[in-house]
């Protein structure tokens, strides 16, 4: 039987991660959160130094690269060659590089076939940029989440960085602007997804949108 997928896209605090976490525990499905994915490519081209402008250089770090997403306990953990690097992933730094890496085509594809297969195995919610896009573009269900700059910035700087308010607004407003205008899998909706304002919205209501429209 084929497995289902539920895609929510969306920029940095739009409340994809929290929403799609609650939904796929509603459901009893596993969530999926892609932007982990090019934070650990993000984390080993820190770590190993790589000039991930040298086009010889990313690609012999995408050869040995190995991440996995686990679920533990209902909480996704990411695994690089077998190490947990899951609290080393949400620095600022991080966050900026991976959407500087994101826009290199090679990463993309070494990250497509990885996305394609966990959902092949069970019923997932994915989130991320290009979910209903490009990576699933026949997904079951698809959504797409925005609210406005202040609101993301501010529930961004509530998850604690160490950035000012003003700096997470402003370091957001670049990725999104990053997100947004690379070539490749730039961040926006799918034709056919259902947008969804999550300005004035809780969590609750939001999920209880998707319920709805999921039936
Ligand atoms: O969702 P996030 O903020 O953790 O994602 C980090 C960066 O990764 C984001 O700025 C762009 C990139 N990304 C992407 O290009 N495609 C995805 N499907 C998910 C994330």
């Amino acid at each position: 039987m084929a497995t289902k997928i539920i895609t929510i896209d969306g920029p940095a605090g739009s409340g994809k991660t929290t929403v799609s976490k609650a939904l796929a525990k509603r459901l009893d499905w596993i969530y999926v959160d892609t932007g982990a994915l090019y934070r650990g490519v993000a984390y080993e081209v820190t770590r190993t130094g790589t000039d991930y402008n040298d086009d010889n250089a990313l690609e012999s770090l995408l050869a040995t690269l190995a991440l996995e997403l686990v679920n533990e306990a209902g909480a996704l953990r990411l695994l690089s060659s077998g190490r947990d690097i899951t609290d080393l992933i949400r620095t600022p730094e991080i966050s900026m590089l991976a959407s500087a890496v994101s826009a290199k085509p090679r990463v993309r594809a070494a990250l497509l076939d990885m996305q394609r297969s966990i959902a092949t195995k069970t019923d997932a919610v994915f989130e991320g940029r290009d979910m209903g896009t490009v990576v699933f573009p026949g997904a079951d269900y698809k959504f797409f989440l925005s609210a406005d700059l202040a609101t993301r910035a501010m529930r961004r700087h509530s998850e604690g960085s160490g950035q000012s308010l003003c700096e997470v607004e402003k370091d957001i407003a670049k990725r999104d602007k990053n997100d947004s205008e690379r070539e490749q899998a730039p961040l926006k909706a799918a034709d056919d997804a259902v947008l969804i304002d999550s300005t004035d919205l809780t969590v609750e209501e939001v999920v209880g949108r998707i319920l709805q429209e999921i039936g």
